[in-house]
């Protein structure tokens, strides 16, 4: 059981005075009954509050999918362009979701949230080999000397041993699907520039085994079901769906 004004402050409604207040002013209804006592207490299993027309199941911890749209950066301090935090509702901003690992400003694609630590960390830790899955389109046609480098590694500046792909095919001719254990500075690009070719556009198709889903749509998020959660984990799928 936790008290409603807890329950709002977790949720990142503001501080526990300011959820407090709402609360006396009749603003906030749980599972649909108008409630203007902070204390009262709920099972959060199922609750549900409606605050400024909108719904807000309850969740001890914020797991979301954004469709990355081209011209953000992912930074709460962005340099040159907007940033992917402006696309999230300020309650999820206020409860602090990270994005987990970061995409270029022109890069397009899935992009993760959370505010579970250690979820965040088991995403990016190169040991576990979670796949990250790009879609990216060269500026030259796709040589196969290109591709078996890729295939095999090649040597980007700052690394002791040549870098390879987990998965490396062509789709066409610029295009390649690439999958990678890391998320190094830049790393596709870089990669893709060491085997002799240039990226003109670079898309992220999927993480593990959870691909973005087609109705997503650029600049949109979801919540993340926990199905979806055992698909990020999964650390190399043969058929990403
Ligand atoms: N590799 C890159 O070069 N850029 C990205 O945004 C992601 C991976």
């Amino acid at each position: 059981m936790v008290t409603l004004v807890r329950a709002l402050q977790s949720q990142g409604f503001g501080t526990r005075r300011h959820c407090a207040l709402r609360v006396r002013r009749g603003e906030v209804a749980v599972n649909g009954v108008v409630c203007d006592d902070p204390d009262a207490e709920f099972d959060q299993d199922g609750l549900t509050f409606m605050l400024d027309g909108t719904a807000w199941p309850y969740r001890p911890r914020a797991y979301l999918a954004m469709y990355k749209p081209a011209g953000y950066e992912c930074s709460h301090k962005p340099s040159h362009h907007p940033s992917v935090f402006s696309l999230l509702p300020p309650p999820l901003i206020q409860r602090g979701v990270q994005c987990i690992g970061r995409l270029d400003q022109d890069t397009t694609g899935l992009l993760l949230f959370s505010d579970d630590g250690q979820f965040q960390h088991r995403m990016i830790s190169p040991k576990r080999h979670v796949a990250k899955i790009y879609r990216a389109t060269c500026a030259a046609p796709v040589t196969d000397e290109q591709l078996a480098a890729l295939q095999s590694g090649v040597h980007l500046n700052d690394e002791p041993g040549p870098v390879a792909a987990l998965m490396c095919e062509r789709i066409d001719g610029h295009t390649l699907r690439l999958a990678l254990a890391e998320g190094k500075y830049h790393q596709v690009k870089r990669m893709i520039a060491a085997a002799g070719n240039h990226v003109a556009a670079l898309h992220r198709e999927a993480v593990g085994a959870y691909r973005l889903p087609e109705e997503i749509k650029p600049g949109q998020w979801r919540w993340l079901a926990p199905d979806a959660l055992t698909r990020l984990e999964q650390a190399w799928p043969s058929d990403p769906s």
